[in-house]
């Protein structure tokens, strides 16, 4: 079976030439990025560009001590790779062989599948249900008895949901597999799976500091995990994937814990005035504990998402033969892009 390929998004710049307006003017909702600037950052990246004649220390040993330090881990349970997504493509890899099962509920982060696919494992779903799309835990801790990977994506993407705790921890004591805690969203659900990866030997929890701490264009996360499940990652990363740059950007959002919470704590402002005003427009909101809220808006739910992306306003549909087919997700923006996509949205209206 070929592997799926991932499904690119059209750029800002062909978005922006579609509808006949600047770069500037188109919104990206659809992203689960930060709405901030960072000009904090632009220091540091001069600073780095002085040396980027040099490849970037192939352990990263700073990144893995920042991050053990932040995490109250070791450095050795530390792996740091450009991004989240690149540490998911790397668990496939390395602990998944062909014909293995992985298991995940859904509907979830589209990455999960196309990693265990393209090693030629099986992507077991397990699918939570409307409306609130609950995690199945019973159903979960069932697939998991037999999965050699169960995947958990917690807080939810596209959900926005927590997952309990105790849901996570029965599913970690029912498997003989690895357990994927992606946790690219913990921040904003005050969660730390940290403590998890000390007790037990086949957890991994993946962080990114594209959300929280707002620096997705630099590509930067790290896997918190046993040092022999380190070591495995370890053994088969590419040597260099977090440039140069990228690490002292890093380094510098890592040292900055105070920034990212203040982030943190605007974020849930603009996110529950954003629920507020798709609610207002008649809209079922679900619950979110990130920086993002699912909407169901309706059979229409396409035809909005196409028409809200011919003004410069990109929001994140979902596949048309699947459950969230009459539903829309929408990231936290800043206040004033907010209230162009509620003014927008209100005219399109039925
Ligand atoms: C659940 C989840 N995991 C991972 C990622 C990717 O994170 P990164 O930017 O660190 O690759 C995302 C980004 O949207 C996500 O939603």
């Amino acid at each position: 079976m070929k592997a799926p390929k991932y499904k690119w998004q059209p750029t800002t710049a062909e978005i922006a030439a579609a509808a006949g307006i600047s770069p500037e003017d188109v919104e990206r909702f659809d992203h689960n990025t930060s709405p901030f600037a960072t000009e904090w950052a632009t220091a540091v990246a001069e600073t780095a560009l002085h040396r980027v004649n040099e490849y970037p220390g192939a352990n990263y040993r700073s990144l893995r001590e920042a991050a053990a330090e932040l995490s109250g881990l070791e450095p050795e349970q530390i792996v740091p790779g450009a991004g989240a997504d690149e540490l998911i493509l790397l668990g496939a890899r390395a602990f998944l062989n062909r014909g293995d099962t992985a298991v995940a509920t859904t509907p979830t982060y589209p990455l999960y599948e196309i990693a265990t696919l393209q090693v030629g494992a099986v992507f077991q779903p397990v699918p939570a249900s409307p409306p609130s799309f609950d995690f199945p835990a019973d159903d979960v801790i069932r697939a998991a008895r037999d999965a050699d990977l169960v995947w958990i994506c917690a807080p939810s993407n596209p959900i926005g949901n927590a997952v309990a705790d105790e849901a996570v921890d029965a599913v970690i004591a029912a498997t003989d597999g690895l357990v994927v805690i992606d946790a690219a969203y913990a921040e904003f659900a005050d969660t730390d799976w940290s403590s998890r990866v000390g007790r037990n030997h086949n957890v991994i929890v993946l962080r990114t500091l594209s959300k929280a701490f707002g620096i997705a264009g630099a590509r930067v996360g790290y896997a918190m995990a046993h040092p022999d499940l380190v070591a495995a990652i370890d053994g088969i990363r590419p040597p260099g994937s977090i440039s140069s740059v990228s690490v002292e950007l890093g380094l510098a959002a890592l040292a900055q814990p105070d920034r990212m919470t203040g982030t943190v704590r605007s974020v849930v402002e603009l996110r529950d005035e954003l629920a507020a005003g798709l609610a207002a427009l008649g809209f079922r909101t679900l619950p979110s504990l990130t920086n993002f809220v699912l909407c169901e808006v309706g059979g229409h739910a396409h035809r909005l998402s196409e028409q809200l992306m011919g003004e410069g306003l990109v929001v994140r549909k979902f596949p048309a033969d699947g459950p969230l087919a009459d539903y829309l997700r929408f990231t936290v923006r800043s206040r004033k892009a907010q209230t162009r996509l509620l003014t927008t949205l209100e005219r399109y209206l039925p």
